[in-house]
């Protein structure tokens, strides 16, 4: 299957309107911008499913005028959720709960978009904040034991955590088939962008990297065997994701500390995902030892974005979300403008400030930043923005020539 060119937009050099508020072109889907919401676990789910907290949580999103809002990772079966408060989409039951949300997303401007994946070696763990242990027998007892666990290899993550059993071929083929059901959970459920998490040292990286693949069947040994299950996981999701709708590949562009997954292991990853119908690459990385959150990279502003420049150089077509330690509006739109990434991913910061993509606008010049509101916001704000240019202006003027604030602009009603 042929991916679509890459929109030229992508590629402009003018600065009117700011690149960052340019609308993007992603197969039949038009980005209202080029802010994502990058996906962010929240350990919140019950039984998988989402609750009022999601729909809360990943709502303020779309209020706050990010162009896409990606649901956490999400597990393809029940054993490939991390903790037992992950999120999955493993059974028909969750999808009227991501129906849900996705309905509200997409009424309020966003695109709904969500991550599927499995956590392989990584499952049956505490939160972050209990430091991501091993569920223990203590756990049992409160009604949270430990399940097998299944990795590409029987090595264990850790010394202290549990030895996964290494999936035969045959699992292998009825794992794809959960990947495949998963993403047609996702259509179901409303979303319109899908993105297969390779990433952080969960089961599809656990096979790309020697580290913890050590098969000799075809589906380990050299690259192309390790890269084996990414690719018929994207060709199994592709199959059943529509054309008109946009593929997105996560994957960490190199391993954790000591790693052997390398960037060019990356690039030929990637390539051979474009060559399959993935439109985006999102260029993380680590998470191969120890926890996701283990830094292999210093973690400098836009600490990634090196990795998405190469990706986007080296294979023509294929658009890159440049995410981790991107904070400032000008710093977002910069990126763009030097042609290192096509989408601007945050995470933590939104976690800070939901409505960053407004604020955002308005520093960077865009106009009608307030229309990335609600209106019942934007109406309000653009009275209040009048207040305050008038009292400013006040200020800097003689007392007998300054009109008062009451004069141009209500602030009730
Ligand atoms: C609370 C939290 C949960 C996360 N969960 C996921 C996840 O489900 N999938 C994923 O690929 N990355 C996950 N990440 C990584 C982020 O998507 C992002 O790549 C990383 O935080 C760097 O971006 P930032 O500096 O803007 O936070 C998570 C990060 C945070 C802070």
């Amino acid at each position: 299957m042929n991916a679509p060119d890459r929109p030229t937009d992508a590629r402009a050099t003018h600065s009117d309107p700011p690149l960052l508020f340019s609308p993007m072109r992603l197969r039949s889907l038009t980005a209202r911008n080029r802010v994502v919401v990058s996906p962010m676990c929240q350990y919140a789910s019950t039984e998988g499913g989402p609750t009022d907290f999601h729909l809360v949580h990943l709502g303020q999103f779309a209020l706050g005028g990010a162009a896409i809002v990606f649901s956490e990772e999400t597990a393809i079966e029940e054993r490939g959720r991390k903790t037992w408060h992950c999120a999955g989409i493993y059974d028909d039951r969750h999808i009227p709960a991501y129906r849900r949300l996705t309905e509200f997303l997409s009424a309020h401007g966003a695109i709904a978009a969500i991550q599927i994946g499995h956590s392989g070696r990584k499952g049956a763990i505490s939160p972050p904040w209990q430091r991501y242990r091993p569920l223990s027998p203590e756990d049992a007892l409160a009604g949270e034991p430990p399940w097998p666990i299944v990795s590409s290899s029987a090595l264990p993550d850790s010394p202290q955590a549990q030895t996964p059993h290494s999936l035969s071929t045959r699992e292998i083929e009825t794992l794809i088939g959960h990947w495949r059901e998963a993403a047609q959970r996702a259509l179901q459920a409303g979303y319109r962008i899908l993105e297969v998490h390779s990433a952080h040292g969960y089961l599809l990286h656990q096979f790309l990297s020697p580290i913890a693949n050590q098969r000799r069947d075809g589906y380990g040994g050299d690259l192309a065997g390790r890269m084996r299950l990414t690719l018929e996981v994207i060709e199994a999701v592709r199959a059943v994701w529509p054309d008109e709708l946009p593929l997105f590949l996560r994957v960490s562009a190199v391993d954790g500390s000591n790693g052997r997954w390398t960037m060019d292991d990356t690039v030929a990853l990637a390539r051979a995902a474009y060559e399959r119908g993935v439109d985006v690459v999102t260029t993380s990385s680590g998470g191969i030892h120890g926890p996701g959150t283990a830094a292999p990279v210093a973690r400098v502003p836009g600490y990634h974005v090196p990795y998405a420049e190469r990706v986007r150089c080296e294979v023509p077509g294929l658009h890159t979300l440049a995410v981790g330690l991107i904070t400032e509006p000008a710093h977002a739109e910069e990126i763009l403008q030097r042609g290192q990434a096509d989408l601007i991913g945050l995470a933590r910061e939104l976690l800070w400030n939901p409505h960053w993509p407004a604020h955002a606008a308005q520093a960077l010049g865009a106009p009608d930043h307030l229309d990335l509101l609600p209106r019942g916001y934007g109406w309000w704000l653009a009275r209040r923005e009048d207040i305050r240019r008038v009292t400013a202006q006040a200020a800097a003027q003689p007392a007998s020539a300054a009109a008062t604030p009451g004069d141009t602009a209500s602030d009730g009603g």
